[in-house]
């Protein structure tokens, strides 16, 4: 069953920093794109700085609006996990206050303060995590923050942007492995933006390529990996191996 369908989807800025990508001094963010996503994927968007991925990601939750094509969404429950966690999060708020504003239409506060609890333990934090304020944390642990308030809803569906870009290698892993519980535990849909290959290899059941706007190959990751079919694709693969 498909939880996201995408078809033709066109989105385009007018250009901030004076390069040009086509001749109506506009760029193509994203330039007709399809893509559908099966419930319970965990589907890899990768590409370069650019290719328009976070553009892409924006128009399926709904916070842009394409300027053509159609888009169809199988939930209404959709959050996102953002790369920066020191941004991400209010410098000013106590972690209670940051989880618990996630469930601001709940009144009963008993129970809010339960569901904020069962999420810190999800997430491996020790309770007296609530008390403190973002800048008491580590990056990794910024980013488990994050990752509680996006479950606090219970959404069906997570667009993760780079969620790990901004840790070190081993926070990394262990952030990656804590989004792999999750997703089994609650059969969430991910789309997982990275330009890392190797976090997607990690993650992904299917992998998209993007570049400049457009999804240039889609296959499972499995095939993608062993047996690139776009040069693009080839080039990205090659540049990971070099590392
Ligand atoms: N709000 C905006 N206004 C103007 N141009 C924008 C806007 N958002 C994105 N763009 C442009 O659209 C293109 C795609 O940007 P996007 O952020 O989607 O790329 P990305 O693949 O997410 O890159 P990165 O890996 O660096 O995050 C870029 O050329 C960018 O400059
Ligand atoms: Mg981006």
């Amino acid at each position: 069953m498909l939880i996201v369908e995408c078809k033709n989807l066109k989105k385009s800025f007018p250009i901030l920093r004076g390069y040009m990508r086509d001749e109506a001094g506009r760029v193509m963010a994203v330039d007709d794109v399809s893509l559908n996503i099966e419930r319970g994927h965990i589907v890899g968007l990768v590409g370069e700085s650019g290719s328009g991925k976070t553009t892409l990601g924006k128009i399926i939750l709904g916070v842009l609006k394409p300027d053509s094509g159609e888009i169809r969404l199988g939930t209404d429950k959709l959050q996102v996990i953002f790369q920066d966690p020191y941004n991400s999060l209010d410098p000013r708020m106590k972690i209670r206050d940051i989880l618990s504003e996630g469930l601001i239409l709940k009144r009963d506060t008993e129970e809010k303060r339960e569901r904020v609890e069962e999420m810190l333990d999800l997430v491996k934090l020790p309770r007296f995590a609530l008390k403190k304020y973002p800048h008491q944390f580590s990056g990794g642990e910024r980013q488990r923050i994050a990752i509680a308030r996006a479950l606090l809803t219970r959404p069906e569906m997570i667009v993760c942007d780079e969620p790990v870009s901004s840790l070190d290698v081993t926070i990394q892993l262990q952030i990656l492995k804590l989004l792999k519980d999750i997703k089994k535990r609650f059969n969430i849909t991910y789309l997982f933006i990275s330009h890392d290959l190797r976090v997607v290899r990690y993650m992904c059941d299917r992998v998209a390529v993007m570049k400049d706007g457009k999804i240039i190959e889609v296959g499972g990751a499995a095939d993608i990996y062993s047996n690139p079919s776009h040069p693009y694709t080839k080039q990205l693969l090659a540049s990971i191996l070099r590392i």
